[in-house]
């Protein structure tokens, strides 16, 4: 058993709800006195920034700069918040991580696999548990499009496409998947009985 009370990580492509479903969990197990730390990468922070110049088209990076400035985050973003909160026994939900990077960055120059394997090669903590937040891309398209907002780097279908299909290579066998289409009460109950059972034993 793992020496951390719980590293609970979101994934799904772009329009699947993990942002605000990660944040409801987070809130729940709030009310129920858990010490909790919401978190998401990108981070925050410098390289974080620099993503996010890049996400909203202010700025153009090679996949492999991609890649660097995502690694660099994440690097900043376990040792500054994941392995302290995780030592001082808070549980965390996070919003994306390494599996995003194999996601959107694997293609060309390096497959889903190997950024994979070079992000887990860094010791970064691996998660309690993955979920999946499972919808397809045309069915996450339509929902982009009510959401609003700018359009991003990664909008096109064949990205959203090319991302679903990495996904379903390298997550951990064990994930959870979420039929992201349902409504977002059964969506929380569903985790927070997960997490609950999780933290328990
Ligand atoms: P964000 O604005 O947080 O969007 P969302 O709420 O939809 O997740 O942007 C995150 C974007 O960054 C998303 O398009 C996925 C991308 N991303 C990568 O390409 N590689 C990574 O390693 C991570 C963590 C995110």
């Amino acid at each position: 058993m793992s020496k951390w009370k719980g590293f609970f990580v979101f994934e799904g492509i772009d329009g699947s709800g993990k942002t605000t479903v990660s944040k409801r969990i987070a809130e729940r197990l709030k009310e129920k006195n858990q010490s909790v730390v919401w978190h998401r990468e990108p981070t925050d922070g410098n390289y974080g920034k620099k993503i996010r110049s890049f996400l909203s088209g202010q700025a153009t990076l090679s996949p492999k700069e991609q890649l660097e400035l995502f690694v660099l985050d994440r690097i900043e973003s376990v040792n500054s918040v994941i392995l302290p909160h995780l030592e001082k026994g808070s549980l965390i939900i996070q919003d994306r991580y390494y599996y995003s990077t194999a996601a959107y960055q694997g293609g060309k120059d390096l497959s889903a696999e190997e950024i994979l394997s070079l992000n887990e090669n860094k010791g970064f903590p691996k998660p309690t548990q993955v979920f999946f937040l499972d919808l397809t891309p045309e069915e996450a398209k339509e929902r982009r499009k009510y959401r609003g907002g700018t359009e991003e780097a990664f909008d096109e279908d064949k990205e959203q496409n090319r991302i679903y299909a990495n996904y379903m290579k390298i997550l951990p066998e064990n994930t959870v998947f979420l039929d992201a289409t349902q409504s977002i009460k059964s969506l929380l109950d569903a985790i927070q009985e997960i997490i609950e059972g999780e933290i328990r034993s």
